[in-house]
């Protein structure tokens, strides 16, 4: 028997895919959700079938607007109800702000900022109804600094922390969880998509690049026991730690020294 239903945005790889599993090995049913259908259609029947549990798609672009909206109903329309909401789908892009396209920015603006508050407001009220369950936003390290040459990508994170956290502060007592998932530098697609696999965050001697199954289960076990952030990892806990005693200009003179490319 299901303990009821997560819907998971950008559950096609990397950690978004990670979270599914340890959703579904927990007994409750799924709503994954990306763009490539391939890849969901594979997910759906493997963890149907290892875990008993039933998967539920939505091909979805989230990067457009409306496109939020058209979740939810799709989500009404079938008649399910969903416990836990996991905003997880997000892309960056290193460069110089004025040498990306604009289009890129707006992509990115609407899919890790905008379509994750539109999600959390569609989607919280009947969470809040049942008094039980939680909200995942998957922010970043990047949210606790400003990012040259990932000028949007990072403030969209801080975006999404700073909003997570102030919802979290608004729903306690009310037995919802809003975790912020904040990973450094991880194993996943995500280097290549924002074309930074050769940077020195991914690629120096100290790098602790994590494995996408660790960061999820971090965040997960967190988010069960009601914990509003997760920084993942020792060295990442130290950087954050050390990013409240230290000199903005100095922070973002070793943010940028992290991007640039070896
Ligand atoms: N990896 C890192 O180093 C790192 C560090 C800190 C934070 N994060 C954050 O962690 C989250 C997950 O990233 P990841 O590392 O797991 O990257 P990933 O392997 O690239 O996975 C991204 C997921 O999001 C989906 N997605 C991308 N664009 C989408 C769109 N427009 N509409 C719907 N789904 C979309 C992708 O599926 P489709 O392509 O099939 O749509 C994929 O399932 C992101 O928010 C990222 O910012 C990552």
């Amino acid at each position: 028997m299901s303990k009821g239903t997560a819907l998971i945005t950008g559950a096609s790889a990397g950690i978004g895919l990670e979270l599914s599993k340890l959703f579904a090995a927990d007994r409750y049913d799924l709503i994954l959700l990306a763009r490539r259908e391939d890849k969901l259609l594979h997910i759906k029947k493997e963890l149907e079938q290892r875990f008993s549990i039933q998967v539920h798609l939505i091909i979805k672009d989230l990067s457009l607007p409306q496109s939020a909206n058209e979740v939810f109903t799709a989500v009404q329309e079938q008649g399910l109800h969903v416990d836990y909401l996991v905003n997880n789908a997000g892309f960056g892009h290193l460069g110089k702000f004025t040498e990306t396209d604009l289009d890129v920015f707006q992509r990115m603006m609407q899919l890790n900022m905008v379509s994750l508050t539109e999600l959390t407001h569609l989607f919280l009220p009947e969470i809040q109804e049942r008094k039980r369950g939680g909200i995942m936003n998957v922010a970043s390290t990047a949210g606790f600094m400003p990012g040259p040459l990932m000028a949007v990508y990072y403030a969209s994170k801080a975006y999404v922390l700073s909003f997570s956290q102030a919802l979290s502060n608004e729903l306690k007592g009310t037995g919802i969880t809003v975790n912020s998932l904040c990973p450094g530098a991880t194993d996943t697609e995500f280097a290549e998509t924002a074309e930074m696999d050769n940077s020195y965050i991914f690629n120096n001697p100290f790098a602790t690049v994590m494995d996408a199954a660790t960061v999820a289960r971090l965040g997960y076990e967190d988010l069960m026991k009601g914990k509003s952030l997760t920084v993942t990892g020792g060295m990442n806990k130290l950087m954050v730690q050390s990013l409240r005693v230290s000199p903005r200009n100095t922070v973002m003179k070793l943010a940028r020294w992290l991007m640039d490319k070896r």
